[in-house]
């Protein structure tokens, strides 16, 4: 039984969704509400339910041969595992926003020293170091937007994909870092032991998207 690590919610749809078409009926993986651990004998899989920035580490250390996670939280993570299929689902983009109010429209033209909060530290300060652009990230857990609003940073960086939040909180896009998708990852190890198992999934899932 391959082990799978994925995050609830809509990319967890969209994924079971994929699975139906490539011939693997988990529906009751979306019924199971409370559940952490789903067996669903009939596809061969155990689902296991993780938050989204986990699923890296899951997968990392082999406490599931496979994960579901946005490019966005791959490359934040920066965990050892192998990216196997772009899913193609779940697009969006990591940008840097700030108040519209404020006239910025370009990176560039922040202060120096300015505040950037945001939920991908490690992404965001890499890309102010490529553009030798001294910034304070400051590391939040969630609700970025509101960094701006409260005086806590200047800019955020944060991922947008319908544009509403940033639009009902007053902020504009001056840069986009990089564009997401859901990709299939796996652990390294479980690639060679369960090699069969996991390229019959990848191909079928390839041959649907
Ligand atoms: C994400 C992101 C934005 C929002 C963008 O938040 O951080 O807040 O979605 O979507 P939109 O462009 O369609 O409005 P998420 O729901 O992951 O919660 P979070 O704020 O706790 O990170």
């Amino acid at each position: 039984m391959l082990r799978i690590a994925v995050a609830k919610g809509r990319l967890l749809d969209s994924f079971l969704g994929l699975l139906e078409q490539a011939g693997f009926e988990c529906g009751a993986v979306a019924q199971a509400s409370r559940k952490l651990v789903i067996d669903v004998d009939r596809a061969n899989l155990r689902f296991i339910l993780a938050k989204p920035a986990d699923v890296p580490t899951y997968v990392e250390y082999g406490a599931a041969d496979l994960g579901v996670v946005g490019k966005d939280i791959l490359v934040e993570s920066d965990k050892n595992v192998a990216e196997l299929v772009d899913l193609k689902y779940g697009l969006c983009r990591l940008v840097v926003a700030v108040p519209k109010a404020s006239g910025i429209s370009k990176v560039q033209e922040l202060d120096f020293n300015s505040r950037v909060a945001s939920k991908y530290p490690r992404t965001a300060e890499e890309f102010f170091n490529s553009r030798g652009i001294q910034v304070e990230i400051i590391p939040l857990a969630g609700s970025i937007e509101l960094g701006p609003m409260v005086g806590l940073s200047e800019a955020i960086v944060d991922i947008t994909e319908t544009g509403r939040t940033l639009a009902e909180n007053g902020l504009v896009v001056i840069e986009t870092i990089m564009q997401s998708t859901a990709r299939l990852v796996a652990n390294r190890i479980s690639l060679k032991t369960q090699r069969e198992a996991i390229a019959a999934l990848a191909g079928a899932l390839e041959r649907v998207i």
